[in-house]
């Protein structure tokens, strides 16, 4: 397998890292605006409904629709004079409590954490925006066309919410983080409609339900709690979108395309996972006098680190939980020490297998393999990651209202 951006990584024992180290590197990868994206238009004479789930969904996402201005209440403050957050869902603030800051600074310290985050997001959101209007003209069938337009509405919705939100109450938009820049590109930049699916629709779009039902479970805030809420319930149907479609190309695919399609989706989540939260540590960790890699060298030894770091691949993983009511609590990517505990059966029984994040990650792309041809999977995949319940199929979770 390749591994991205090589010249960058670090071996920390086991565990490789990336980190950007160079500031003219960085403003120079902020600075790509133009991206060049091949892309193949597809016409389609045929006019009448050939995907039914697809067009369920579209019908789901037509009675949904909402207005980020309108039906806000953007009245509500937010400041970092209070916990936006639960304390424990903020790393930063526990390692200033760890070592003896006070009150104020761990709640700054928290404030600017989620700052970072729901940037990240926004940035994440402006891709998803690009990636959906490339599908609406690659698609092949008219119902993906139709479905992909109306997420591009969904995710110009999510930009103005978020951009919103940190625009009139949080005072700032951080940039872009080089690892994040350089993925996102890798994405916008994929020849074909199946491996931009397979990508944003699959990969991110989960990875940003997980994140965002953490995230909503940890907020202290009204506003905060509310946007997410709706944003999520957007999400939940993109990231249908991408596992129905990615069940049915894998079903089409040879053992070859799917080969590509599984190497092509472990590089993209080993790099995501492998930067470990130091692009954000290092624009926020000097100001609160903590040191990135130190940091991310003492978290690497935790002994539960391997379930605290995969909890929002988990999300990933099990894209359909099976009941809102056990959700809770973990929080955000950044929050390594914060009380968690997992919000679904099989997330239960992975996590009592002990696997670590890169296990959870093949258990992930096992979903595209599975109940497919049982040799092939078998040599390709490892044993535990065989043990995924199929039984509730994603297009019922209870998150798709
Ligand atoms: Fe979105
Ligand atoms: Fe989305």
């Amino acid at each position: 397998m390749n591994k991205l951006m090589q010249e960058h990584r670090k071996r920390f024992g086991d565990f490789e890292v990336i980190e950007f180290v160079e500031p003219t590197e960085i403003e120079r990868l902020r600075a790509q605006l133009d991206v060049d994206a091949p892309l193949t238009l597809h016409w389609t004479w045929e006019y009448g409904q050939e995907v039914e789930e697809l067009r369920n969904l579209y019908e789901k996402g037509k009675v949904n629709q909402w207005n980020a201005e309108r039906d806000l209440e953007w009245s509500i403050p937010v400041t970092n004079d209070d916990w936006v957050m639960n304390p424990e869902a903020s790393m930063l603030a526990q390692i200033c409590k760890m070592m003896g800051k006070d009150e104020a600074t761990q709640k700054a310290a928290a404030f600017d954490e989620l700052n970072h985050l729901l940037s990240q997001l926004l940035h994440g959101e402006q891709a998803a925006l690009q990636i959906c209007g490339q599908l609406t003209n690659a698609c092949p069938t008219m119902d993906e066309k139709w479905y992909a337009a109306s997420q591009v509405t969904d995710e110009a919705r999510h930009i103005e919410a978020l951009s919103k939100f940190l625009h009139r109450k949080m005072g700032t938009i951080y940039p872009i983080g080089p690892t994040l820049k350089i993925l996102l590109d890798e994405l916008l930049r994929a020849e074909t409609a199946r491996k931009k699916t397979l990508g944003m629709q699959t990969l991110f779009e989960g990875m940003a339900v997980g994140i965002f039902d953490l995230l909503r479970g940890e907020s202290r805030n009204a506003l905060l709690t509310e946007m997410i809420r709706r944003i999520e319930q957007d999400e939940s149907r993109h990231a249908a979108f991408g596992v129905l479609t990615m069940r049915r190309a894998v079903r089409e695919a040879d053992a070859s395309e799917k080969a590509e399609m599984e190497d092509w989706a472990f590089e993209i989540l080993e790099a995501l996972n492998a930067n470990q939260q130091i692009d954000m540590l290092q624009i926020l960790g000097p100001k609160y006098g903590i040191d990135p890699l130190n940091l991310t060298q003492a978290t690497l030894v935790l002994p539960n680190w391997a379930e605290l770091n995969s909890m929002p691949y988990m999300h990933t993983v099990i894209p359909n939980p099976p009941s809102r009511s056990t959700a809770s609590s973990a929080c955000s990517t950044a929050s390594r020490g914060s009380r968690r505990r997992p919000h679904s059966r099989t997330a239960e029984r992975a996590r009592a297998d002990g696997a670590s994040a890169d296990r959870r990650i093949v258990r992930y792309l096992a979903l595209f393999s599975a109940q497919q041809s049982p040799t092939a999977r078998e040599q390709r995949w490892p044993e535990d990651a065989l043990a995924i319940d199929w039984a509730e199929p994603w297009e019922r979770s209870s998150s798709l209202s």
